[in-house]
Protein backbone atom coordinates (compact mmCIF):
# COMPACT_ATOMS: atom_id res chain seq x y z
CA UNK A 1 0.00 0.00 0.00
CA UNK A 2 1.70 3.09 -0.87
CA UNK A 3 1.12 6.59 0.87
CA UNK A 4 -1.87 8.22 0.77
CA UNK A 5 -0.64 11.40 -1.17
CA UNK A 6 1.43 9.52 -3.27
CA UNK A 7 1.01 10.94 -6.91
CA UNK A 8 1.03 9.27 -10.22
CA UNK A 9 3.25 10.66 -12.52
CA UNK A 10 2.04 11.79 -16.05
CA UNK A 11 3.78 9.15 -17.93
CA UNK A 12 2.53 6.84 -15.19
CA UNK A 13 -1.12 7.70 -16.10
CA UNK A 14 -0.72 7.61 -19.91
CA UNK A 15 1.28 4.34 -19.80
CA UNK A 16 -1.91 2.72 -17.31
CA UNK A 17 -4.25 4.47 -19.68
CA UNK A 18 -2.76 2.81 -23.13
CA UNK A 19 -2.65 -0.84 -20.53
CA UNK A 20 -6.09 -0.79 -20.38
CA UNK A 21 -6.69 -2.67 -17.43
CA UNK A 22 -10.06 -3.86 -18.79
CA UNK A 23 -8.10 -5.81 -20.64
CA UNK A 24 -6.91 -7.32 -17.16
CA UNK A 25 -10.29 -7.68 -15.73
CA UNK A 26 -12.29 -8.82 -18.79
CA UNK A 27 -10.43 -10.00 -21.66
CA UNK A 28 -12.06 -7.97 -24.07
CA UNK A 29 -9.23 -5.83 -25.09
CA UNK A 30 -11.08 -3.14 -26.93
CA UNK A 31 -9.97 0.12 -26.24
CA UNK A 32 -12.16 3.29 -26.84
CA UNK A 33 -13.02 4.73 -30.36
CA UNK A 34 -11.13 7.91 -31.69
CA UNK A 35 -13.54 9.60 -33.22
CA UNK A 36 -13.88 13.68 -31.81
CA UNK A 37 -12.47 16.41 -33.10
CA UNK A 38 -11.98 20.17 -32.10
CA UNK A 39 -16.11 20.93 -33.15
CA UNK A 40 -17.77 17.87 -32.19
CA UNK A 41 -15.96 18.94 -28.47
CA UNK A 42 -17.15 22.41 -28.65
CA UNK A 43 -20.14 21.18 -29.91
CA UNK A 44 -19.80 18.70 -26.85
CA UNK A 45 -19.32 21.60 -24.19
CA UNK A 46 -22.12 23.62 -25.66
CA UNK A 47 -23.86 20.67 -25.23
CA UNK A 48 -23.42 20.32 -21.61
CA UNK A 49 -23.34 24.19 -20.46
CA UNK A 50 -26.69 25.41 -22.14
CA UNK A 51 -29.82 23.22 -21.04
CA UNK A 52 -31.56 23.86 -17.30
CA UNK A 53 -29.64 26.59 -16.31
CA UNK A 54 -30.19 29.10 -18.86
CA UNK A 55 -33.84 27.50 -19.95
CA UNK A 56 -35.55 27.04 -16.04
CA UNK A 57 -33.22 28.64 -13.15
CA UNK A 58 -32.40 32.01 -14.73
CA UNK A 59 -35.91 32.71 -14.07
CA UNK A 60 -35.76 32.76 -10.23
CA UNK A 61 -32.17 34.14 -9.99
CA UNK A 62 -33.23 37.02 -12.35
CA UNK A 63 -36.71 37.40 -9.58
CA UNK A 64 -34.34 37.71 -6.74
CA UNK A 65 -31.06 40.28 -8.65
CA UNK A 66 -33.16 41.91 -10.84
CA UNK A 67 -31.70 43.16 -14.02
CA UNK A 68 -28.28 43.15 -12.24
CA UNK A 69 -27.99 39.43 -12.38
CA UNK A 70 -26.01 40.03 -15.83
CA UNK A 71 -23.67 40.86 -12.73
CA UNK A 72 -23.57 37.07 -11.46
CA UNK A 73 -23.08 35.70 -15.05
CA UNK A 74 -19.85 37.64 -15.62
CA UNK A 75 -18.66 36.99 -12.26
CA UNK A 76 -19.52 33.27 -12.83
CA UNK A 77 -18.09 33.19 -16.29
CA UNK A 78 -14.77 34.79 -14.88
CA UNK A 79 -14.65 32.34 -12.23
CA UNK A 80 -15.11 29.47 -14.93
CA UNK A 81 -12.75 30.86 -17.35
CA UNK A 82 -9.94 30.70 -14.67
CA UNK A 83 -10.80 26.96 -13.88
CA UNK A 84 -11.21 26.53 -17.61
CA UNK A 85 -8.07 27.58 -18.26
CA UNK A 86 -6.96 25.14 -15.48
CA UNK A 87 -8.37 22.34 -17.12
CA UNK A 88 -7.16 23.11 -20.54
CA UNK A 89 -4.00 23.52 -19.26
CA UNK A 90 -4.02 19.49 -17.66
CA UNK A 91 -5.88 18.27 -20.52
CA UNK A 92 -2.81 19.76 -23.18
CA UNK A 93 -0.99 17.46 -20.49
CA UNK A 94 -2.89 14.06 -19.62
CA UNK A 95 -4.90 13.22 -22.88
CA UNK A 96 -6.55 10.42 -20.22
CA UNK A 97 -10.20 10.25 -19.42
CA UNK A 98 -10.74 10.61 -16.16
CA UNK A 99 -11.34 14.52 -16.27
CA UNK A 100 -10.61 16.16 -12.51
CA UNK A 101 -9.99 12.95 -10.65
CA UNK A 102 -7.17 12.03 -13.07
CA UNK A 103 -5.78 15.53 -12.83
CA UNK A 104 -6.05 15.46 -9.14
CA UNK A 105 -4.23 12.29 -8.86
CA UNK A 106 -1.43 13.89 -10.92
CA UNK A 107 -1.04 16.67 -8.47
CA UNK A 108 -2.00 15.78 -5.07
CA UNK A 109 -1.98 12.00 -4.57
CA UNK A 110 -4.58 9.30 -4.45
CA UNK A 111 -6.58 10.14 -1.46
CA UNK A 112 -7.17 13.51 -2.88
CA UNK A 113 -8.07 11.89 -6.29
CA UNK A 114 -10.28 9.78 -4.41
CA UNK A 115 -12.36 12.53 -2.69
CA UNK A 116 -12.66 14.61 -5.87
CA UNK A 117 -13.61 11.25 -8.12
CA UNK A 118 -16.28 10.75 -5.35
CA UNK A 119 -17.45 14.52 -5.73
CA UNK A 120 -17.92 14.66 -9.34
CA UNK A 121 -20.77 12.28 -8.75
CA UNK A 122 -22.52 15.10 -7.46
CA UNK A 123 -21.85 17.26 -10.76
CA UNK A 124 -22.49 14.13 -13.61
CA UNK A 125 -24.80 11.80 -11.83
CA UNK A 126 -26.36 13.97 -9.25
CA UNK A 127 -26.68 17.18 -11.99
CA UNK A 128 -28.31 14.48 -14.18
CA UNK A 129 -31.11 14.00 -11.80
CA UNK A 130 -31.24 18.19 -11.86
CA UNK A 131 -31.26 18.26 -15.46
CA UNK A 132 -33.93 15.17 -15.81
CA UNK A 133 -36.49 16.79 -14.01
CA UNK A 134 -35.73 20.06 -15.34
CA UNK A 135 -36.86 18.15 -18.69
CA UNK A 136 -39.90 16.36 -17.47
CA UNK A 137 -41.16 20.16 -15.98
CA UNK A 138 -40.86 21.34 -20.13
CA UNK A 139 -41.74 17.89 -21.76
CA UNK A 140 -45.14 17.59 -19.60
CA UNK A 141 -46.16 21.51 -20.32
CA UNK A 142 -45.35 21.07 -24.11
CA UNK A 143 -47.25 17.87 -24.17
CA UNK A 144 -50.23 19.77 -22.29
CA UNK A 145 -49.62 22.01 -25.00
CA UNK A 146 -51.15 19.62 -27.97
CA UNK A 147 -53.84 18.55 -25.24
CA UNK A 148 -51.97 15.33 -24.09
CA UNK A 149 -52.34 15.09 -20.03
CA UNK A 150 -49.84 13.35 -18.07
CA UNK A 151 -51.45 12.18 -14.82
CA UNK A 152 -49.88 15.03 -12.33
CA UNK A 153 -48.91 12.57 -10.00
CA UNK A 154 -46.78 11.05 -12.50
CA UNK A 155 -44.96 14.26 -13.56
CA UNK A 156 -43.84 15.54 -9.84
CA UNK A 157 -41.43 14.32 -6.89
CA UNK A 158 -42.75 13.31 -3.92
CA UNK A 159 -41.21 16.05 -1.74
CA UNK A 160 -42.56 19.11 -3.77
CA UNK A 161 -45.87 17.45 -3.71
CA UNK A 162 -46.22 16.84 -0.06
CA UNK A 163 -45.15 20.40 0.75
CA UNK A 164 -47.88 21.55 -2.26
CA UNK A 165 -50.59 19.58 -0.81
CA UNK A 166 -49.63 20.75 3.34
CA UNK A 167 -49.27 24.38 2.35
CA UNK A 168 -52.81 24.35 0.32
CA UNK A 169 -53.99 22.01 3.18
CA UNK A 170 -52.84 24.87 5.65
CA UNK A 171 -54.50 27.75 4.02
CA UNK A 172 -57.94 26.02 3.50
CA UNK A 173 -58.10 25.16 7.04
CA UNK A 174 -57.50 28.72 7.57
CA UNK A 175 -60.81 29.32 6.10
CA UNK A 176 -60.04 30.01 2.57
CA UNK A 177 -62.17 27.83 -0.44
CA UNK A 178 -60.31 26.05 -3.34
CA UNK A 179 -61.82 28.60 -5.64
CA UNK A 180 -60.56 31.47 -3.69
CA UNK A 181 -56.71 30.10 -3.90
CA UNK A 182 -57.25 29.00 -7.46
CA UNK A 183 -57.63 32.60 -8.58
CA UNK A 184 -54.69 33.94 -6.86
CA UNK A 185 -51.69 32.88 -9.96
CA UNK A 186 -49.02 33.29 -7.77
CA UNK A 187 -50.39 29.81 -6.07
CA UNK A 188 -50.33 28.02 -9.25
CA UNK A 189 -47.26 25.62 -8.91
CA UNK A 190 -48.07 24.98 -4.48
CA UNK A 191 -51.66 24.08 -6.48
CA UNK A 192 -50.88 21.73 -8.82
CA UNK A 193 -48.86 19.77 -6.56
CA UNK A 194 -51.81 19.48 -4.25
CA UNK A 195 -54.04 17.92 -6.64
CA UNK A 196 -50.95 15.63 -7.98
CA UNK A 197 -51.63 14.69 -4.23
CA UNK A 198 -55.01 14.68 -3.80
CA UNK A 199 -55.06 12.50 -6.97
CA UNK A 200 -52.15 9.91 -6.64
CA UNK A 201 -53.08 6.33 -5.53
CA UNK A 202 -52.30 5.19 -2.06
CA UNK A 203 -50.28 1.84 -1.21
CA UNK A 204 -49.85 0.77 1.94
CA UNK A 205 -50.40 4.11 3.58
CA UNK A 206 -48.25 5.96 1.13
CA UNK A 207 -48.78 8.21 -1.95
CA UNK A 208 -47.83 7.14 -5.22
CA UNK A 209 -46.29 10.40 -6.31
CA UNK A 210 -42.94 10.14 -9.32
CA UNK A 211 -42.05 12.00 -12.08
CA UNK A 212 -41.56 9.43 -14.86
CA UNK A 213 -40.93 11.52 -17.66
CA UNK A 214 -37.47 11.72 -15.60
CA UNK A 215 -37.02 8.38 -15.89
CA UNK A 216 -37.89 7.98 -18.97
CA UNK A 217 -35.51 10.55 -20.57
CA UNK A 218 -32.83 8.95 -18.38
CA UNK A 219 -33.15 5.22 -19.70
CA UNK A 220 -33.48 6.87 -23.72
CA UNK A 221 -30.46 9.05 -23.27
CA UNK A 222 -28.40 5.96 -21.55
CA UNK A 223 -29.27 3.83 -24.37
CA UNK A 224 -27.84 6.00 -26.66
CA UNK A 225 -24.61 6.41 -24.63
CA UNK A 226 -24.33 2.68 -24.15
CA UNK A 227 -24.84 2.62 -28.02
CA UNK A 228 -21.98 4.22 -28.98
CA UNK A 229 -19.81 7.53 -29.07
CA UNK A 230 -20.07 8.38 -33.04
CA UNK A 231 -24.07 8.07 -32.16
CA UNK A 232 -24.10 9.83 -29.64
CA UNK A 233 -21.83 12.63 -31.21
CA UNK A 234 -23.92 12.99 -33.93
CA UNK A 235 -27.21 13.38 -32.23
CA UNK A 236 -25.36 16.07 -30.19
CA UNK A 237 -24.61 18.26 -33.32
CA UNK A 238 -27.84 18.57 -34.75
CA UNK A 239 -29.41 19.30 -31.18
CA UNK A 240 -26.74 21.37 -30.55
CA UNK A 241 -27.41 23.34 -34.04
CA UNK A 242 -31.01 23.52 -32.91
CA UNK A 243 -30.78 25.38 -29.23
CA UNK A 244 -27.84 27.50 -30.65
CA UNK A 245 -30.68 28.74 -33.13
CA UNK A 246 -33.37 29.31 -30.68
CA UNK A 247 -30.83 30.68 -28.33
CA UNK A 248 -30.09 33.22 -31.01
CA UNK A 249 -33.87 33.42 -31.82
CA UNK A 250 -34.58 34.67 -28.34
CA UNK A 251 -31.56 36.87 -27.96
CA UNK A 252 -32.39 39.03 -31.79
CA UNK A 253 -36.24 38.61 -31.19
CA UNK A 254 -36.82 39.12 -27.57
CA UNK A 255 -34.39 42.40 -28.61
CA UNK A 256 -37.07 44.30 -30.21
CA UNK A 257 -39.68 43.88 -27.14
CA UNK A 258 -37.16 45.35 -24.41
CA UNK A 259 -38.69 48.38 -22.75
CA UNK A 260 -35.56 50.15 -21.01
CA UNK A 261 -37.77 50.87 -18.36
CA UNK A 262 -37.91 47.33 -16.89
CA UNK A 263 -34.17 48.17 -16.41
CA UNK A 264 -35.02 50.25 -13.82
CA UNK A 265 -33.94 49.88 -10.96
CA UNK A 266 -31.12 47.96 -12.34
CA UNK A 267 -30.53 45.88 -8.84
CA UNK A 268 -33.75 46.38 -6.78
CA UNK A 269 -32.72 44.07 -3.67
CA UNK A 270 -28.78 44.95 -3.95
CA UNK A 271 -25.95 42.58 -3.92
CA UNK A 272 -27.87 40.23 -1.66
CA UNK A 273 -30.45 39.71 -3.97
CA UNK A 274 -28.04 39.18 -6.83
CA UNK A 275 -26.34 36.70 -5.03
CA UNK A 276 -29.19 34.31 -4.04
CA UNK A 277 -28.96 33.33 -7.81
CA UNK A 278 -25.55 31.83 -7.30
CA UNK A 279 -26.44 28.16 -7.50
CA UNK A 280 -28.71 28.67 -10.52
CA UNK A 281 -26.45 30.98 -12.36
CA UNK A 282 -22.75 28.31 -11.73
CA UNK A 283 -25.37 25.96 -12.84
CA UNK A 284 -25.60 27.18 -16.01
CA UNK A 285 -22.13 27.36 -16.61
CA UNK A 286 -21.68 23.40 -15.58
CA UNK A 287 -20.65 21.37 -18.08
CA UNK A 288 -17.64 22.65 -20.31
CA UNK A 289 -15.16 20.15 -18.09
CA UNK A 290 -17.16 17.63 -18.53
CA UNK A 291 -15.54 17.10 -22.62
CA UNK A 292 -12.19 16.12 -20.98
CA UNK A 293 -13.72 12.94 -20.12
CA UNK A 294 -14.16 12.15 -23.23
CA UNK A 295 -10.02 12.64 -23.77
CA UNK A 296 -9.63 8.86 -25.05
CA UNK A 297 -12.20 9.48 -27.64
CA UNK A 298 -10.58 12.55 -29.70
CA UNK A 299 -8.25 12.27 -32.37
CA UNK A 300 -5.84 14.64 -31.16
CA UNK A 301 -6.99 15.20 -27.40
CA UNK A 302 -3.99 17.80 -26.38
CA UNK A 303 -4.33 20.00 -28.93
CA UNK A 304 -8.35 19.95 -29.54
CA UNK A 305 -9.46 19.76 -25.66
CA UNK A 306 -8.05 22.79 -24.79
CA UNK A 307 -9.89 24.40 -28.03
CA UNK A 308 -13.03 22.85 -27.30
CA UNK A 309 -12.90 23.72 -23.51
CA UNK A 310 -12.34 27.53 -23.89
CA UNK A 311 -14.38 27.84 -26.97
CA UNK A 312 -17.57 26.51 -25.39
CA UNK A 313 -17.14 28.62 -22.81
CA UNK A 314 -16.61 31.69 -24.36
CA UNK A 315 -19.59 31.27 -26.90
CA UNK A 316 -21.99 30.11 -23.99
CA UNK A 317 -20.96 33.51 -21.62
CA UNK A 318 -21.86 35.90 -24.50
CA UNK A 319 -25.22 34.06 -25.46
CA UNK A 320 -26.12 34.02 -20.89
CA UNK A 321 -25.33 37.70 -20.97
CA UNK A 322 -27.82 38.96 -23.56
CA UNK A 323 -30.19 36.57 -22.92
CA UNK A 324 -30.15 37.74 -19.13
CA UNK A 325 -30.41 41.62 -20.36
CA UNK A 326 -33.22 40.39 -22.82
CA UNK A 327 -35.34 38.86 -20.25
CA UNK A 328 -34.89 41.31 -17.51
CA UNK A 329 -35.67 43.86 -20.57
CA UNK A 330 -38.42 42.57 -21.87
CA UNK A 331 -40.76 41.96 -18.61
CA UNK A 332 -40.48 43.63 -15.02
CA UNK A 333 -38.29 41.01 -13.37
CA UNK A 334 -40.64 40.93 -10.34
CA UNK A 335 -42.64 38.17 -12.99
CA UNK A 336 -39.99 36.02 -13.67
CA UNK A 337 -40.27 33.40 -10.53
CA UNK A 338 -41.36 30.95 -13.53
CA UNK A 339 -40.09 27.67 -14.52
CA UNK A 340 -40.01 28.14 -18.47
CA UNK A 341 -39.00 31.52 -18.34
CA UNK A 342 -37.54 31.99 -21.98
CA UNK A 343 -41.16 30.73 -23.19
CA UNK A 344 -42.98 32.78 -20.42
CA UNK A 345 -41.40 36.15 -22.13
CA UNK A 346 -42.98 34.97 -25.54
CA UNK A 347 -46.27 34.31 -24.23
CA UNK A 348 -49.24 37.02 -22.98
CA UNK A 349 -47.70 38.53 -20.41
CA UNK A 350 -44.65 39.22 -22.50
CA UNK A 351 -44.53 39.55 -26.05
CA UNK A 352 -47.57 37.46 -26.86
CA UNK A 353 -46.32 35.57 -29.64
CA UNK A 354 -47.67 32.38 -28.58
CA UNK A 355 -45.70 30.27 -31.77
CA UNK A 356 -42.50 31.40 -30.78
CA UNK A 357 -43.15 29.81 -26.78
CA UNK A 358 -43.95 26.68 -27.91
CA UNK A 359 -40.68 26.77 -30.39
CA UNK A 360 -39.20 27.78 -27.13
CA UNK A 361 -40.43 25.05 -25.29
CA UNK A 362 -39.70 22.31 -27.96
CA UNK A 363 -36.08 23.13 -27.87
CA UNK A 364 -35.89 23.80 -24.17
CA UNK A 365 -36.59 19.82 -24.32
CA UNK A 366 -33.96 19.34 -27.08
CA UNK A 367 -31.40 21.32 -25.42
CA UNK A 368 -31.82 19.41 -21.98
CA UNK A 369 -31.46 16.32 -23.68
CA UNK A 370 -27.95 17.14 -24.95
CA UNK A 371 -27.13 18.00 -21.22
CA UNK A 372 -28.25 14.54 -19.98
CA UNK A 373 -26.16 13.14 -22.97
CA UNK A 374 -23.13 14.27 -22.20
CA UNK A 375 -22.87 14.13 -18.23
CA UNK A 376 -24.40 10.36 -18.90
CA UNK A 377 -21.32 9.96 -20.85
CA UNK A 378 -18.89 11.63 -18.62
CA UNK A 379 -19.75 10.07 -15.67
CA UNK A 380 -19.14 6.04 -16.81
CA UNK A 381 -15.27 7.48 -18.40
CA UNK A 382 -14.42 8.55 -14.63
CA UNK A 383 -15.30 5.35 -12.99
CA UNK A 384 -13.55 3.88 -15.70
CA UNK A 385 -10.25 5.67 -14.58
CA UNK A 386 -11.07 5.15 -11.18
CA UNK A 387 -11.38 1.28 -11.56
CA UNK A 388 -8.14 1.06 -13.85
CA UNK A 389 -6.58 2.75 -10.33
CA UNK A 390 -7.50 -0.23 -9.02
CA UNK A 391 -10.48 2.36 -6.54
CA UNK A 392 -12.98 0.46 -7.91
CA UNK A 393 -13.79 -3.23 -9.19
CA UNK A 394 -12.59 -3.93 -12.23
CA UNK A 395 -16.42 -4.87 -13.78
CA UNK A 396 -16.11 -0.76 -14.02
CA UNK A 397 -13.52 0.17 -16.63
CA UNK A 398 -14.49 -3.14 -18.54
CA UNK A 399 -15.22 -2.30 -22.18
CA UNK A 400 -18.21 -3.81 -24.51
CA UNK A 401 -17.04 -5.54 -27.14
CA UNK A 402 -18.97 -4.92 -29.98
CA UNK A 403 -20.23 -0.97 -28.90
CA UNK A 404 -16.65 -0.17 -27.52
CA UNK A 405 -17.90 1.44 -24.71
CA UNK A 406 -17.60 1.42 -21.03
CA UNK A 407 -20.70 -0.73 -20.73
CA UNK A 408 -21.52 -1.45 -16.91
CA UNK A 409 -20.36 2.07 -15.68
CA UNK A 410 -23.23 3.38 -18.12
CA UNK A 411 -25.87 0.93 -16.93
CA UNK A 412 -24.99 1.76 -13.43
CA UNK A 413 -25.28 5.48 -13.92
CA UNK A 414 -28.15 5.10 -15.96
CA UNK A 415 -29.70 3.55 -12.63
CA UNK A 416 -28.14 6.00 -10.10
CA UNK A 417 -29.80 9.06 -12.04
CA UNK A 418 -33.07 7.36 -13.42
CA UNK A 419 -34.41 6.33 -10.10
CA UNK A 420 -33.73 9.17 -7.94
CA UNK A 421 -35.03 11.32 -10.62
CA UNK A 422 -38.29 9.95 -10.02
CA UNK A 423 -38.58 11.07 -6.47
CA UNK A 424 -35.75 13.71 -5.69
CA UNK A 425 -36.14 17.69 -5.27
CA UNK A 426 -35.00 19.76 -7.98
CA UNK A 427 -33.52 23.01 -5.72
CA UNK A 428 -31.74 20.38 -3.19
CA UNK A 429 -29.84 18.60 -6.07
CA UNK A 430 -29.04 21.73 -8.14
CA UNK A 431 -27.40 23.29 -4.57
CA UNK A 432 -25.90 20.19 -4.24
CA UNK A 433 -24.42 19.95 -7.74
CA UNK A 434 -23.67 23.49 -7.56
CA UNK A 435 -21.31 23.04 -4.49
CA UNK A 436 -19.49 19.44 -5.64
CA UNK A 437 -19.08 21.31 -9.09
CA UNK A 438 -17.25 24.18 -7.54
CA UNK A 439 -15.23 21.95 -5.17
CA UNK A 440 -14.11 20.18 -8.50
CA UNK A 441 -12.83 23.65 -9.72
CA UNK A 442 -11.48 24.59 -6.67
CA UNK A 443 -9.21 21.22 -6.51
CA UNK A 444 -8.41 21.83 -10.57
CA UNK A 445 -7.06 25.20 -9.91
CA UNK A 446 -4.98 24.37 -6.70
CA UNK A 447 -3.92 21.27 -8.91
CA UNK A 448 -1.86 23.05 -11.51
CA UNK A 449 0.28 25.36 -8.93
CA UNK A 450 1.57 21.43 -8.10
CA UNK A 451 2.44 21.27 -11.55
CA UNK A 452 6.23 21.36 -12.94
CA UNK A 453 6.27 24.69 -15.34
CA UNK A 454 8.86 23.55 -17.35
CA UNK A 455 6.86 22.54 -20.35
CA UNK A 456 9.82 22.21 -23.20
CA UNK A 457 8.57 19.99 -25.86
CA UNK A 458 4.86 21.22 -25.75
CA UNK A 459 5.03 23.21 -28.73
CA UNK A 460 1.34 23.31 -30.05
CA UNK A 461 0.14 22.80 -27.65
CA UNK A 462 -1.95 24.78 -25.25
CA UNK A 463 0.23 26.75 -22.20
CA UNK A 464 -1.35 28.58 -19.47
CA UNK A 465 0.10 31.78 -19.41
CA UNK A 466 2.21 32.54 -16.49
CA UNK A 467 1.38 35.83 -14.47
CA UNK A 468 3.91 36.27 -11.19
CA UNK A 469 0.73 36.58 -8.84
CA UNK A 470 3.49 38.22 -6.18
CA UNK A 471 2.39 41.63 -6.03
CA UNK A 472 -1.03 40.97 -7.24
CA UNK A 473 -2.92 38.89 -5.09
CA UNK A 474 -1.93 40.41 -1.96
CA UNK A 475 -2.62 43.99 -3.51
CA UNK A 476 -6.60 42.04 -4.36
CA UNK A 477 -6.51 41.08 -0.42
CA UNK A 478 -6.22 44.78 0.51
CA UNK A 479 -8.39 46.27 -1.65
CA UNK A 480 -11.19 43.44 -1.38
CA UNK A 481 -11.06 44.78 2.56
CA UNK A 482 -11.00 48.40 1.64
CA UNK A 483 -14.09 48.23 -0.25
CA UNK A 484 -16.09 46.32 2.38
CA UNK A 485 -14.62 48.92 5.14
CA UNK A 486 -16.11 51.61 2.40
CA UNK A 487 -18.88 50.54 0.96
CA UNK A 488 -19.67 47.28 2.48
CA UNK A 489 -21.04 48.32 6.03
CA UNK A 490 -24.26 46.83 5.69
CA UNK A 491 -22.45 43.39 5.59
CA UNK A 492 -19.80 44.37 7.71
CA UNK A 493 -22.49 44.76 10.69
CA UNK A 494 -24.20 41.61 9.91
CA UNK A 495 -21.37 39.34 10.30
CA UNK A 496 -20.08 41.14 13.90
CA UNK A 497 -23.62 40.94 14.77
CA UNK A 498 -23.86 38.88 17.77
CA UNK A 499 -27.60 38.08 17.20
CA UNK A 500 -26.84 36.66 13.78
CA UNK A 501 -26.52 32.63 14.45
CA UNK A 502 -22.88 31.69 13.91
CA UNK A 503 -23.13 28.88 11.75
CA UNK A 504 -24.31 30.83 9.17
CA UNK A 505 -20.80 33.23 9.38
CA UNK A 506 -18.62 29.68 9.30
CA UNK A 507 -18.23 29.60 4.85
CA UNK A 508 -17.62 33.32 5.02
CA UNK A 509 -14.70 32.96 7.90
CA UNK A 510 -13.42 30.04 6.12
CA UNK A 511 -13.04 31.91 2.87
CA UNK A 512 -11.36 35.24 4.72
CA UNK A 513 -8.74 32.58 6.10
CA UNK A 514 -8.41 30.99 2.94
CA UNK A 515 -8.24 34.36 1.15
CA UNK A 516 -5.41 35.53 3.30
CA UNK A 517 -3.36 32.64 3.38
CA UNK A 518 -2.98 32.38 -0.53
CA UNK A 519 -2.30 35.97 -0.51
CA UNK A 520 0.90 35.26 1.89
CA UNK A 521 1.80 31.97 -0.07
CA UNK A 522 1.44 33.90 -3.43
CA UNK A 523 3.92 36.69 -2.20
CA UNK A 524 6.10 33.78 -1.19
CA UNK A 525 6.49 31.59 -3.63
CA UNK A 526 5.44 34.25 -6.60
CA UNK A 527 2.32 31.78 -8.01
CA UNK A 528 0.78 31.77 -10.67
CA UNK A 529 -2.17 34.48 -10.86
CA UNK A 530 -5.22 32.59 -13.10
CA UNK A 531 -5.26 29.45 -10.83
CA UNK A 532 -4.80 31.37 -7.51
CA UNK A 533 -8.02 33.44 -9.24
CA UNK A 534 -9.95 30.29 -9.47
CA UNK A 535 -9.33 29.58 -5.97
CA UNK A 536 -10.65 32.94 -4.94
CA UNK A 537 -13.51 33.00 -7.46
CA UNK A 538 -14.99 29.69 -7.09
CA UNK A 539 -14.43 29.24 -3.16
CA UNK A 540 -16.48 33.25 -2.89
CA UNK A 541 -19.03 31.33 -5.08
CA UNK A 542 -18.83 28.14 -2.85
CA UNK A 543 -19.70 30.47 0.36
CA UNK A 544 -22.89 31.61 -1.33
CA UNK A 545 -24.29 28.66 -0.78
CA UNK A 546 -24.96 28.65 2.49
CA UNK A 547 -24.10 26.47 5.59
CA UNK A 548 -27.00 23.66 5.00
CA UNK A 549 -25.18 23.03 1.48
CA UNK A 550 -21.77 22.71 3.20
CA UNK A 551 -23.07 20.31 5.78
CA UNK A 552 -24.50 17.99 3.04
CA UNK A 553 -21.72 18.31 0.98
CA UNK A 554 -19.26 17.40 4.29
CA UNK A 555 -21.70 13.96 4.97
CA UNK A 556 -21.14 13.02 1.20
CA UNK A 557 -17.57 13.18 1.14
CA UNK A 558 -17.53 11.20 5.08
CA UNK A 559 -19.41 8.77 2.82
CA UNK A 560 -17.31 8.61 -0.03
CA UNK A 561 -14.04 8.18 2.66
CA UNK A 562 -15.91 5.15 4.15
CA UNK A 563 -15.68 4.00 0.92
CA UNK A 564 -11.92 4.64 -0.10
CA UNK A 565 -11.33 2.78 3.29
CA UNK A 566 -13.09 -0.10 3.18
CA UNK A 567 -12.28 -0.65 -0.56
CA UNK A 568 -10.05 1.59 -2.62
CA UNK A 569 -7.22 2.20 -0.60
CA UNK A 570 -6.53 -1.98 -0.33
CA UNK A 571 -6.71 -2.37 -3.82
CA UNK A 572 -5.40 0.68 -5.58
CA UNK A 573 -2.72 -0.46 -8.22
CA UNK A 574 -0.15 2.52 -7.67
CA UNK A 575 1.56 1.01 -5.08
CA UNK A 576 1.92 -2.91 -6.83
CA UNK A 577 3.48 -1.94 -10.23
CA UNK A 578 6.91 -0.03 -11.47
CA UNK A 579 6.64 3.30 -12.80
CA UNK A 580 7.43 2.70 -16.47
CA UNK A 581 10.57 4.66 -17.64
CA UNK A 582 10.49 7.91 -17.77
CA UNK A 583 10.62 9.00 -21.30
CA UNK A 584 13.00 12.08 -20.50
CA UNK A 585 10.08 14.46 -21.37
CA UNK A 586 9.23 17.34 -18.14
CA UNK A 587 6.42 16.35 -16.32
N1 LIG B 1 -25.10 23.70 -17.49
C1 LIG B 1 -26.00 22.63 -17.53
C2 LIG B 1 -27.41 23.07 -17.48
O1 LIG B 1 -27.65 24.23 -17.32
C3 LIG B 1 -25.71 21.63 -16.46
O2 LIG B 1 -28.30 22.26 -17.60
Amino acid sequence: MGSLFEKKSIERIRADAEAGYAEAGHGHGAGLRRDLKVLDLTALGIAAIIGAGIFSMIGTAANAGGPAVIFLFMFTALACGFSALCYAEFAARIPVAGSAYTYAYASFGEFVAWIIGWDLIMEYAIGNIAVAISWSDYFTSLLAGYGLNVPPFLTMDFLSASRGHGAVAALVAAGQSLEQLRADSSLAASLSAFDAWASAPVLFGVHVVCDLPALFVTAVITTLVFVGIRESKRANNVMVAIKILVVLLVIVLGAFYVNPANWVPFAPNGAAGVMKGVSGVFFAYIGFDAITTTAEECRDPQRDLPRGIIGSLIICTVLYILVALVLTGMVSYTKLAVGDPLAFVFGPQGANLPWISGIIALSAVVAMATVLLVFQLGQPRIWMAMSRDGLLPPIFSSIHTRFRTPWFSTIVTGLVVAIPSLFMNLTEVTDLTSIGTLFAFLLVSGGVLFLDRDDAGRKGRFRLPYVNGRWIVPGLLVATALALVLFGRGALAAYFDPRAPFAHKIPITIYAVFFAAIAALSFVKRLSLIPVMGLLTCGYLMTELGVTNWLRFGVWLVVGLTLYFLYGRKRSRLGRSAEPPSPGAPR
